[in-house]
């Protein structure tokens, strides 16, 4: 059944960021970079990445109850970034994955970005294509071979659903009688978590604001096949690596 409400927010208690580190542990560590894997690379929940106050972890609820994740990172260079976007399997293939990147799209727009990009897994190409993504290498994308670098530009001042209308054959939510987006949250980011408020673009407005863990910069371990620059892109295709790592981000 299709939920009545989709909010995508930040973590707001220990409990949900422990759901969202579990849910990319699973569903995208464990899954695309096994240890016994060509491209092994453990999780780390306590990553430097999360905490960078630009970079935003976010968690995709559905009638209030966690379904997925997934983080927009915003560039000072007008890009931004969707990495580590999963969905527990009880919410795939019904659209909310469609609808989880519309509203990281309308948050990277509203924050004055003008591209959107992701390091997509192999198997998940068609589904950013969908959605108006061609692959093409971006500044920034990740080493890993096993990413598939895509980006979209965003129409300025449209939300997704109209900015995608022009330049995609299909049109989203024809088919399986999708979300309206009318009734779902999009992008809302809750007051309480607005304590730094410190996205790095100008245009970022109010309601993009969200509270980061203090920034905690530390040295970034190299470990197995991940060198640090491929492990900065692949945090986001869903590698990480850091065994000295003390806390998990909050
Ligand atoms: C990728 C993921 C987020 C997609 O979410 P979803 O809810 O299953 O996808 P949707 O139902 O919203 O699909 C939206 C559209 O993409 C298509 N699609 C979904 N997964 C696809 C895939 N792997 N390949 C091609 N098309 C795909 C759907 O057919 C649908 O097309 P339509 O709008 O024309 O009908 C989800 O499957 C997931 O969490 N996968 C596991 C984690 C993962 O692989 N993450 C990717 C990291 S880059």
């Amino acid at each position: 059944m299709r939920p009545r409400s989709l909010e995508l927010r930040a973590p707001r208690s220990d409990a949900e960021w422990d759901r969202l580190h579990a849910i990319r542990k699973l569903f995208i560590f464990d899954v695309y970079h096994p240890p016994h894997g060509p491209w092994p690379c453990e999780y780390d929940p306590a990553h430097p990445d999360d905490r960078d106050p630009a970079n935003k972890p976010l968690l995709l609820l559905a009638d209030g109850e966690v379904a997925g994740t997934l983080r927009l990172d915003l560039k000072e260079d007008g890009r931004a970034v969707v990495r580590l976007v999963a969905l527990a399997p009880g919410f795939r293939g019904g659209g909310l994955g469609a609808s989880m990147l519309e509203m990281a799209e309308d948050m990277a727009r509203a924050a004055g970005a003008r591209s959107l990009c992701v390091n997509a897994q192999p198997g998940v190409v068609g589904f950013y294509a969908r959605r108006g993504f061609a692959p093409g290498r971006w500044e920034g994308c990740s080493s890993c071979p096993r990413g598939v670098p895509m980006a979209k530009a965003l129409a300025e001042g449209l939300p997704a659903r109209e900015a995608r209308a022009a330049p995609t054959p299909r049109r989203h939510g024809a088919s399986k009688g999708r979300l309206d987006r009318a009734t779902v949250g999009a992008g809302r980011l809750p007051a309480d978590r607005t304590r730094e408020g410190v996205l790095r673009n100008r245009t970022a407005r109010p309601s993009m604001r969200t509270a980061q863990p203090p920034h905690q910069p530390r040295p970034h371990p190299k470990r197995g096949p991940c060198s640090p620059r491929s492990l900065r892109g692949a945090h986001s295709s869903g590698m990480s690596g850091s065994p000295t790592s003390t806390a998990p981000a909050r």
